[in-house]
């Protein structure tokens, strides 16, 4: 079923919002039993916590549920959203379960709050700045054109296996200037072992507290974890050398890779030893991009694929805007502001299946959010998978319709009933970077193949941090010219 059969009519009819007073706070209605309770009802499976935000949103404006002692709402107005992420920004800090991630990110900039979290922005901003990034443009399409080139037609293959094989490739290139070795291989293995780890351990009261147990479990998640630091501080070391070797030539002398920009910045707000960062700082920062930058932009193009595998007609459009604006070269940076309708596919596959499908604040100070009263302590969330399939924003939500990306039809929606790369001052710091990557890489791909989905699988949403296909996307790509 979808989204658009369960809004409830008090929505339409625009009746007054309904609310729970609990002495001075105001909560919405929800569910009356502690979460826990509801494991064996069908809308609550920590595998898949998609449904149980499908499942309260049928409460309307917001719900509240409990987990344990925790107070938890789910918001799905774009505008007690927006009162969130920027009105009321200083109110809220990450959540708990983000927090968490400091088991394996340290005080990366998604993980840390505060000073260390400004510090963090200045220091990576330069690194983002556009005209920075865009030097990675021919380098995305370099590896993009390798791939289209190794493709066979009519052979059957998982395209998000390949998605990730691209997207790491680009990472390694534009993080490290490094190929895909074994130690980036390393890497992803280990950050996958700990990743699976991580979710057990997200479920858990005091997780921090369990991973110094002797149980194989948490033996094997430190291992993982002591050999990614390895693995990242031994990067690190010799990039360091490199730039210090050269600071006498230069100041800023960098390879142009994010990681000898990061090695070589300095904070100017901070004084003396501070301005420059450390090697625990410096590996935190890395760690966070690799894990940012890599997982998120691998599934947008692979929800894509599947998409345009589902609508020949939008794949048509797509490979004649391609063909008409860039032919038979190679796309280049100054072809993406022509490439619109692109844009637009891209734009509604992470409106379909946004890669960070949901996002998560704790509240700092009691605060008032829309009609509501939360209590210092409160887990607020909010999920781009929900709020961007709302038939009020997008009638006929489940259908993959690019046009509604056209400038008018963006105009005449709140700013946050699409948010895929979230909002304010916690804004996704490589969105532009995001985009480039998807753009390029997607024309590149598709100015030679056409996608043909192998017919009786079953997709399936894998919603860990990221948003995956569970099962992969099977496909034969047909070969179109050249
Ligand atoms: C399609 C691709 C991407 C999507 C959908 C995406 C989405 C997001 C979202 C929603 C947030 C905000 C999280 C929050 O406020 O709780 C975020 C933050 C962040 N993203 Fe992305 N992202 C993408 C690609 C990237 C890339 C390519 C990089 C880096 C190379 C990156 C680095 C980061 C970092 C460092 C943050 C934390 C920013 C902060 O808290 O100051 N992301 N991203």
């Amino acid at each position: 079923m979808g989204l658009s059969d369960s809004i409830p009519a008090s929505i339409a009819a625009k009746q007054p919002t309904p609310v729970v007073r609990r002495g001075q706070y105001v909560y919405p209605p929800g569910l009356r039993l502690n979460l826990p309770f509801y494991r064996f009802h069908g809308f609550f499976d920590p595998q898949n916590p998609v449904l149980l935000f499908e499942h309260l949103r049928r409460y309307g404006r917001a719900a509240h549920y409990r987990i344990l002692r925790n107070d938890v709402v789910l918001l799905n107005d774009p505008s007690d959203i927006g009162e969130v992420l920027i009105d009321k920004a200083a109110s809220f800090g990450k959540d708990r379960t983000q927090k968490r991630m400091k088991i394996l990110l340290g005080e990366g900039l998604i993980t840390s709050d505060g000073e260390a979290h400004k510090r963090g922005r200045r220091v990576a901003a330069p690194a983002f700045h556009r005209r920075r990034i865009e030097g990675y443009g021919g380098q995305i399409v370099d590896l993009a054109a390798a791939m289209r080139d190794q493709w066979r037609p009519d052979v059957e293959f998982d395209i998000s296996g390949e998605m990730m094989r691209l997207a790491l490739q680009v990472v390694a290139r534009t993080l490290f200037d490094m190929e895909v070795t074994p130690e980036i291989h390393d890497i992803n293995d280990q950050v996958n072992v700990i990743m699976d780890l991580y979710h057990f351990l997200i479920t858990l009261p005091r997780a921090e507290l369990l991973l110094n147990w002797p149980l194989p479990k948490m033996r094997r998640f430190r291992a993982a974890k002591k050999r990614l630091d390895q693995v990242v501080d031994g990067m690190i070391k010799s990039r360091r050398a490199e730039v210090d070797a050269t600071a006498g030539v230069s100041a800023h002398q960098d390879r142009g890779d994010l990681l000898s920009m990061l090695v070589a910045a300095r904070d100017d707000e901070a004084g003396g030893d501070h301005r420059r960062l450390t090697s625990e700082e410096l590996r935190d920062q890395v760690l966070t991009l690799f894990l940012a930058g890599f997982e998120t932009v691998s599934n947008a193009l692979s929800w894509t694929w599947l998409l345009l595998g589902q609508n020949p007609e939008a794949e048509a459009r797509l490979h004649n805007e391609i063909d008409g604006v860039i032919g038979d070269r190679l796309p280049t940076l100054d072809d993406m502001p022509k490439l619109e309708y692109t844009n637009m596919v891209l734009s509604e596959s992470m409106r379909l299946y946004p890669p960070a499908w949901a996002m998560g604040r704790e509240v700092l100070e009691d605060v008032s959010i829309g009609p509501y009263r939360l209590r210092k302590g409160t887990m607020v969330f909010f999920s781009q998978y929900i709020v961007q399939r709302d038939p009020r924003w997008f009638p006929n939500p489940e259908r993959f319709m690019p046009e509604r990306f056209t400038p008018a039809a963006k105009a005449g929606r709140p700013r946050f009933a699409y948010f895929p790369f979230g909002g304010g001052g916690r804004q996704c710091i490589g969105e532009s970077f995001a985009w480039m990557e998807a753009t390029l890489a997607l024309a590149t791909l598709a100015q030679r193949w056409r996608v043909e989905l192998v017919q009786g699988q079953k997709i399936e949403m894998q919603p860990k941090i990221t948003l995956r296909p569970k099962n992969g996307i099977r496909v034969r790509m047909m070969r179109r010219q050249g």
